[in-house]
């Protein structure tokens, strides 16, 4: 039990300080800007929602292959991303975030993602290669189902009821 409350604790501290990220990083990402600003400064733990997906082992391993084969040479092997990630470069173009529960694709709906990998963000410095010549919607998707697979449930139902709401 006190592990529970003490974990629990630790993923509030830890979506705190992701939301302080995403804001300073927010600033710089196009794709981020649009997202609703956060009035509290404290956004409450978002439950687990009864209808959250179980992740589907293939589909995972599926995405798991194409992330390694087109994706973890710049987020890393392990989705760590670059280690000075929230440091922008001297041009203003970023170094690759994370992909697992540190970074912040989490916070973005399946349809962002999808049209973000395809199609590229706004921002104009990006780095970020598009890949809608080289991989379909259902390719996109399990990669995302492979990230999934990474993140936390709190991260999890977060983008969840994100990917809910614009359905
Ligand atoms: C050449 C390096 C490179 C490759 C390869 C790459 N990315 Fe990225 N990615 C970046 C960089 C740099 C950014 C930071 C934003 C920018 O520059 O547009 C980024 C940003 C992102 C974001 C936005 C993160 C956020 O928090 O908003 C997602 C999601 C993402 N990448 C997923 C992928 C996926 C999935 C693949 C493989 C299909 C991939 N990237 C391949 C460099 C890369």
């Amino acid at each position: 039990m006190q592990a529970v409350v003490q974990r629990a604790a630790g993923a509030r501290v830890g979506r705190q300080r992701a939301v302080a990220i995403l804001a300073a990083v927010a600033i710089l990402v196009a794709g981020c800007a649009t997202e609703p600003a956060d009035t509290t400064g404290n956004p409450a733990v978002v439950p687990a929602p009864a209808d959250l997906p179980r992740l589907d082992p293939i589909r995972v391993e599926q995405g798991a292959e194409m992330y390694r084969a087109f994706c973890a040479t710049c987020h890393g092997i392990d989705l760590a991303g670059s280690p000075d990630w929230k440091v922008p470069n001297p041009d203003g173009s970023l170094t690759p975030p994370p992909q697992d529960s540190t970074g912040h694709t989490w916070h973005h709906s399946d349809q962002v993602l999808i049209d973000l990998i395809a199609n590229g963000s706004d921002f104009a410095q990006s780095r970020m290669p598009t890949f809608g010549d080289t991989l379909s919607e259902s390719d996109i998707l399990a990669i995302l189902e492979y990230l999934k697979s990474n993140w936390g449930e709190q991260e999890r139902a977060y983008q969840w009821e994100a990917t809910s709401q614009q359905r």
